[in-house]
C-alpha cells in the first residue's frame, strides 16, 4: 500500500497547538505554522481504527496497561533495533517530558546539578531549572560538518553533578549519536555516579542510512545506569494523546521510579492511548518506512534549495529528526530583527533558536513533517524576504 503524504490537512479550529496558537506565539495568525514537533501528515490509517473501535465501546472507564500492550513495545523494539527489553522494565508514563521530570524529582534533590546538551529542547531546561536543581551546559560543538559532544569539558561537569539528560536522536540538531560517542558519555558517567536519563522518543525518526544505538544496549553497566523513554507519539502523530513508556533495567531504580510514579496518581493514562500505541507498535512498520523516505524527500529539498538560493543560511543535514536546524546569524541581524523578518515580513512560524539556550541565537527550527507543497511555500517565502 502507499501512503499519501501530499494529501493537504486542514488543522485549524482543532485546539491544535501548531496552528490555533499562532497568533499568541507569532503576533501574527497568519504565518506558515512549521513549529510544534507534530506531522501534518494523518495518523496512519491502523492507527485510527484502533482508536474508533475502541471508541465505538460506551464506557470509557478506568483502564490499566496490560502484558499484550507492553509485548507489542518489545517487539518493536527487537525489530527496529535489536533491543531485547524484558517486559518487567518498562511502566506507562503520560509523554516524555512528564516522564523525564518525574525522574528528575525521584533521583535528585533541590540544589542537585544536572547536565543537559544544548542546544537543546526547552522542556529539558525547564525540568532541572524549574524544580530547584542547577543546570550544567555541557553545549555540543559544530566542527563544521556536524555537532559533536565536548568530551573534555562533560568529564570536568561530571565530577560533581548527579545527573545527566541525553536526547538520543538529539532534537534540534539531528544527530544519532554513534555507538562510540555513547559509550565515551556512558563511560563517563558511570565513572562518576552520573545517572543517564536517555531520552529517546526520536530514535524510530532516524533517516535512511543512520542507525539508532539505544543507550541501554551499550552493556549490562550502561543499561544499569540509565532510564530510557520511549514514546509512538513523535513517529505516529499520536502526541495529544500523552502516552509514553520509561524501561528502567535496574530494579532498584524502577522500584524508586514506579513508587514515585504511583504517588503521583500519573501511572494509568487514557485508554486511547494504550490502544494507538499498541496498533502502531504492531503495525507500523511498512508506513514508517515510507514517512522516513518522504521525510528525507523534504530534507533534500530543503537542502538543495538553501544552498542554491540562501547560501548564507547554514545548516546540517540531519541523521534523525524530521526538524532542520537553520542558522541565520550569516546576515549579521540581530536576533529580535530576525524574528521579526521571520515572522512578519515572511509569515513563517519557525521555531525561534534561542528557545533551546544561548547557543541557538540566530537560528530557527524548521519541521518539515508536513506535505512537500507547505515545503515549497515555506522556502518561496524565505526568499523573498532574505
Ligand atoms: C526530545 C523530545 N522529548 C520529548 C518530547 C515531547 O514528548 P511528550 O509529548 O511525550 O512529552 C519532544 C517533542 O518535541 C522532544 O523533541
Amino acid at each position: 500500500m502507499k501512503y499519501d503524504f501530499d494529501k493537504i490537512i486542514n488543522r485549524a479550529d482543532t485546539n491544535c497547538v501548531k496552528y490555533d496558537l499562532r497568533k499568541q506565539v507569532f503576533d501574527n495568525p497568519d504565518v506558515l505554522p512549521m513549529w510544534v514537533a507534530d506531522m501534518d501528515f494523518e495518523t496512519p490509517d491502523f492507527v485510527r481504527k484502533a482508536v474508533i473501535e475502541r471508541a465505538e465501546h460506551p464506557v470509557y472507564g478506568y483502564h490499566f496497561k496490560d502484558e499484550p500492550y507492553f509485548q507489542s513495545i518489545a517487539g518493536w523494539l527487537k525489530r527496529r533495533h535489536q533491543w531485547d527489553v524484558p517486559t518487567e522494565w518498562m511502566s506507562y508514563t503520560p509523554g516524555v517530558v512528564c516522564g523525564f521530570t518525574m525522574a528528575v524529582m525521584a533521583f535528585t534533590q533541590p540544589g542537585d546539578e544536572i547536565i543537559i546538551q544544548p542546544p537543546v529542547y526547552p522542556p529539558f531546561h525547564h525540568a532541572v531549572s524549574s524544580h530547584g536543581r542547577k543546570l550544567v551546559y555541557n553545549t555540543l560543538v559544530d566542527r563544521g560538518d556536524s555537532y559533536e559532544i565536548n568530551f573534555d569539558q562533560l568529564a570536568e561537569q561530571a565530577k560533581t553533578a548527579k545527573m545527566l539528560i541525553l536526547c538520543n536522536p538529539h532534537n534540534p540538531v539531528g544527530r544519532s549519536w554513534t555507538r562510540n560517542e555513547l559509550l565515551l558519555l556512558g563511560e563517563i558517567c558511570l565513572k562518576n555516579n552520573v545517572l543517564v536519563i536517555s531520552d529517546e522518543i526520536h530514535c524510530d525518526l532516524v533517516l535512511p542510512g543512520y542507525k539508532h544505538t539505544p543507550f541501554a544496549t551499550l552493556g549490562h553497566q550502561y543499561a544499569m545506569n540509565s532510564i530510557t523513554f520511549h514514546a509512538a507519539s513523535k513517529t505516529f502523530n499520536l502526541a495529544g494523546l500523552a502516552t509514553s513508556t520509561a524501561i528502567v533495567p535496574n530494579e532498584t531504580l524502577r522500584k524508586t521510579y514506579i513508587a514515585y510514579v504511583e504517588d503521583m496518581e500519573a501511572h494509568l493514562g487514557n485508554i486511547f492511548g494504550k490502544v494507538s500505541t499498541q496498533a502502531a507498535m504492531t503495525y507500523g512498520d511498512e508506513w514508517l518506512g515510507q514517512l522516513l523516505d518522504y521525510v528525507q524527500g523534504n530534507i533534500d529539498y530543503v537542502a538543495e534549495y538553501l544552498t542554491t538560493h540562501l547560501p548564507k543560511v547554514k545548516f546540517h543535514k540531519p541523521q534523525a529528526t524530521y526538524m532542520m536546524w537553520l542558522d541565520f546569524n550569516g546576515y549579521g541581524f540581530s536576533e529580535e530583527e530576525l524574528w521579526h523578518k521571520m515572522t512578519q515580513e515572511a509569515n513563517l512560524g519557525f521555531n525561534r533558536g534561542k528557545d533551546f539556550g544561548e547557543a541557538g541565537s540566530g537560528f530557527f527550527r524548521i519541521n518539515l513533517a508536513c506535505p512537500r507543497a507547505t515545503v515549497e511555500e515555506a522556502m518561496r517565502r524565505l526568499k523573498s524576504v532574505f
